[in-house]
């Protein structure tokens, strides 16, 4: 990665101002990345027949692939896993592998990781397995992941070295 490198996190929480939040508003100050909040925007379920191509996922996806080099994925812990909300963005991602294949080669080259934000400190094995995989399938480089504890609206003590470790591994 290349020290000019355009970074850019995406919030995949059901609430603006929980858990994941304060991580991304934590990595935001600190090296003045944007924040994506999924919640705020409309993107359905991918859809076979692509009815639903006008919600907010493509001018998303065009954005992402102009404007930044290395996507940071932020997911709460639900049911042991990514959100829900996660997984349909990467559900959608097929659509750039139909009818919007430019897109889907823009990816090519880009970089990408995750960090998972839960009240506990444990996960299970293999929990986001699914990404390093996607980012392959998409010729794209994974960075890798890592989770972070938040309690009583305070990221941990470790949590706060895992981050900086993370990050500083992760941009260079
Ligand atoms: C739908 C749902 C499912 C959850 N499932 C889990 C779980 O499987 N394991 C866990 O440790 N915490 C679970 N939690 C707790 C959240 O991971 C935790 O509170 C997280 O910090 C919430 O982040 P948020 O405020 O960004 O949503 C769940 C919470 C919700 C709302």
């Amino acid at each position: 990665l290349a020290g000019n490198d355009r970074y850019v996190l995406i919030s995949s929480s059901a609430r603006s101002d929980g858990d994941t939040m304060i991580v991304c508003k934590y990595l935001s100050k600190n090296k003045d990345w944007p924040i994506i909040d999924l919640c705020t925007l409309n993107i359905s379920h991918y859809d076979y027949q692509h009815k639903n191509e006008h919600d907010d996922f493509i001018p998303l996806i065009t954005n992402l692939v102009q404007n930044y080099d290395h996507l940071i994925f932020l997911t709460p812990i639900y049911w042991y896993t990514m959100s829900g909300m996660l997984k349909v963005f990467l559900d959608r991602i097929s659509d750039l592998l139909t009818i919007r294949k430019d897109l889907g080669r823009s990816l090519k080259g880009k970089s990408m990781s995750v960090i998972s934000v839960g009240n506990e400190n444990n996960v299970l094995d293999g929990y986001l397995q699914s990404f390093p995989h996607s980012a392959e399938y998409l010729d794209m480089i994974y960075h890798g992941d890592v989770h972070i504890q938040v309690k009583n609206k305070e990221i941990s003590e470790e949590g706060i070295f895992a981050l900086d470790q993370f990050v500083n591994k992760t941009v260079v």
